[in-house]
């Protein structure tokens, strides 16, 4: 059967003053659409995955939230960490807790806060690798074609020559170094990791097993508690425990069953409001807005959005980012949108 989980636990902090870690991102309407992000990625999930089976991953700040945005969802569909600890400890724990109710589960690990442009495609990437999965050891990705030396995303080094559709993978290397990340863009067979996985149960528990032995010993005492009420119990007491690592430097950069398949759907990881600004619909003039009406609009290559449909008038002023949010106005350019996580600290420490 297919299993979904959905990691909903980052703070978003670059889309500081919307996203905060009370409210983060993908808990917002970045988009303008009327559905939140994860509200989205659960019901492009859930074209796949039967809705019992999607698991949202949060921590314990965000459940009522995750329940009053999914109202498919149950709460014991909904796990909750008692602290912040990265991607390995939640993807393990989805997956022993998936494994007990079915050995033969295979599961997509998938971001809340992406954009998908093609859903269609998407739908199809993702059966060919359930499917895939289903009939292999193998951990899928997905790799997304790289326009720039990114250094926030993994590179995965493929065989180009290969002319299967999936590819194995050479090398996983997480976040490199710019220079490093030059080289590979150059070289050409490397591919963005999309943050988004497949596996079997099996399969993935196998790997942390080989990898992370310390983080299965530590979780998988757990299964004799699974939806009871000392599930809660043993999640406080041993969570915070485990090691605050990320699946890509846990698993993906050391296991050797690493498989690619390239995207064929448009992907944007909106990490940044530049991202979205990109991605977004322009005015004439060149700026991308959302809930604000903006005039006279001498301005151009802006990300403009309050939060009650204001109206903006901006003269002058090219590639800022101008977001309005109650008590917070910030104007800062968009080139220089990566220091926005610096900004907030400091207004933190000084407000
Ligand atoms: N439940 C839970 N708990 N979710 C978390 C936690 C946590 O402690 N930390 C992060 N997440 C969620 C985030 O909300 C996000 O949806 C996803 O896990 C990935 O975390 P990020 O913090 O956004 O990772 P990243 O952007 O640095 O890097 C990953 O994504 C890139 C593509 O966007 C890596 O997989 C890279 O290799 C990849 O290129
Ligand atoms: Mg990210």
């Amino acid at each position: 059967d297919y299993y979904a989980i959905l990691m909903a636990g980052g703070v978003g902090s670059r889309f500081w003053p919307v996203s905060t870690s009370e409210f983060p991102k993908q808990f917002h309407d970045m988009l303008g659409t009327g559905e939140t992000l994860i509200q989205r990625t659960f019901s492009r999930l859930a074209k796949v995955v039967p809705k019992e089976n999607i698991f949202v991953l949060t921590n314990e700040r965000y459940n009522d939230l995750v329940l009053k945005q999914l109202p498919e969802a149950e709460q014991r569909q909904v796990v909750t960490e008692p602290a912040m600890r990265n991607t390995a400890p939640c993807i393990l724990y989805a997956a022993l807790k998936i494994q007990k109710d079915n050995p033969d589960a295979v599961m997509v690990v998938a971001p809340s806060d992406h954009w998908i442009e093609d859903e269609d495609a998407f739908i199809a990437n993702l059966e060919f690798s359930f499917t895939a999965c289903l009939e292999h050891d193998i951990l899928m990705t997905l790799g997304i074609q790289p326009t720039f030396p990114n250094t926030g995303y993994g590179y995965i080094q493929y065989d180009k020559e290969s002319q299967e559709a999936k590819k194995k993978v050479a090398q996983f290397r997480e976040k490199p170094d710019y220079d490093t990340a030059k080289k590979f863009l150059s070289e050409g067979n490397y591919l963005w990791n999309a943050g988004i996985f497949i596996w079997s149960v099996q399969s993935i528990i196998a790997a942390f097993a080989k990898f992370q032995q310390q983080m299965v010993a530590l979780f998988e005492k757990g299964s004799v508690v699974y939806n009871t009420m000392q599930e809660n119990d043993f999640i406080q007491k041993n969570y915070p425990l485990a090691e605050n690592i990320s699946i890509d430097y846990a698993i993906l950069e050391k296991a050797d069953n690493v498989y690619v398949l390239p995207a064929t759907f448009d992907w944007n990881d909106l990490g940044t409001w530049g991202s979205l600004y990109d991605k977004l619909n322009k005015t004439e003039a060149g700026n991308a807005i959302v809930n604000a009406r903006v005039l006279p609009e001498d301005a151009s290559g802006n990300m403009i959005r309050t939060s009650d449909d204001k109206i903006v008038v901006v003269d002058g002023l090219k590639d800022y980012i101008i977001i309005d949010k109650e008590e917070v106005l910030l104007i800062y350019p968009k080139k220089k949108e990566q220091d926005i996580k610096k900004v907030l600290k400091k207004v933190k420490e000084t407000y």
